[in-house]
């Protein structure tokens, strides 16, 4: 989210919403969302969040493909206020937490290739809506994220997007929760709307898996080119709003301005280590 001094594209509206402009999308298109959406409702289960499956079927539209989001929003509405708009790719800072501060989810409106069914760059409309939508159904997850929308005002204020920054990375995107039987499940929507990442995340022995602890994480790097290094574990979406909503972070950022950065694959005596990862995937990427 560190893009600012982006210009506003011609078309788009003072809020850099745009119109989805639904009856543009291909057929070939629409088959593209079918096909992700089926892959992932079919390996999802027992790997994600209940509170995700429970808000899948706010995706299931009256028609096939895309969702339309006149129609998302009308259910989301219904369901906890949410609603979701169309914006052109990257948008600045203060637009993106005025959005969620109000309710509002930015959405790509563009959707993969076939060439990229596993990898791109972009968000697309896939991860945007399969990824974020369902938790936003969620009541809990709902207000987390119109929160975060108002903390960023805060910190974009106090000069600290950063710091908040690596949370919603490490929550929002790629976070991981501990299930019923005390196994991890994952949430984070980069996660869930990749299916490698849905199998690596939980699964693969290169990763580290760590307690999620503000402090900790609003000081460590990530990256964004690849599969995560770290994963971070909330007990529950309640603790995580103990952790955040009701914790004020003002003191937290004073405390944190001369920390330095921990480097991502670095375990600290202090963590609560749930894998200690051989980081064998990142370094075979990195000798590649
Ligand atoms: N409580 C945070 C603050 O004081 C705001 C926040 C809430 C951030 C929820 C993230 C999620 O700024
Ligand atoms: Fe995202």
């Amino acid at each position: 989210m560190e893009h600012a001094t982006i210009d506003r594209p011609a078309g788009t509206a003072a809020d850099w919403t745009i119109s989805q402009r639904w009856n543009r999308y291909t057929a070939a298109e629409h088959a593209m969302w079918d096909h992700l959406f089926e892959r992932q409702a079919k390996m999802l289960p027992g790997r994600v969040a209940s509170e995700f499956l429970d808000g899948l079927d706010v995706l299931r539209m009256t028609k096939p493909g895309i969702p339309d989001f006149d129609e998302l929003s009308e259910r989301l509405m219904k369901a906890t206020g949410w609603q979701v708009v169309a914006v052109p790719g990257l948008i600045p800072d203060d637009v993106f937490f005025d959005h969620l501060a109000n309710r509002r989810f930015v959405s790509g409106n563009f959707i993969r290739t076939p060439e990229q069914l596993d990898y791109l760059q972009e968000p697309d409309i896939f991860h945007d809506v399969f990824g974020h939508v369902p938790l936003l159904a969620n009541p809990i997850f709902a207000d987390y994220m119109q929160a975060y929308g108002i903390g960023g005002q805060r910190a974009a204020n106090g000069g600290v997007i950063e710091k908040l920054s690596r949370l919603y990375w490490y929550t929002v995107e790629f976070g991981l929760i501990r299930g019923s039987a005390d196994d991890l499940k994952i949430y984070g929507a980069g996660i869930v709307s990749s299916y490698g990442e849905s199998l690596f995340a939980l699964d693969d022995p290169s990763p580290n898996r760590l307690g999620f602890e503000v402090r900790r994480l609003m000081r460590t790097k990530y990256r964004i080119d690849d599969y995560q290094q770290n994963y971070f574990v909330i007990d529950s979406f309640e603790d995580l709003l103990r952790q955040t909503l009701e914790t004020d972070f003002g003191p937290i950022y004073a405390e944190l301005a001369d920390a330095p950065d921990i480097e991502i694959e670095t375990i600290l005596p202090t963590d609560k280590v749930y894998t200690n990862g051989t980081q064998a995937y990142a370094r075979a990427k990195a000798a590649a």
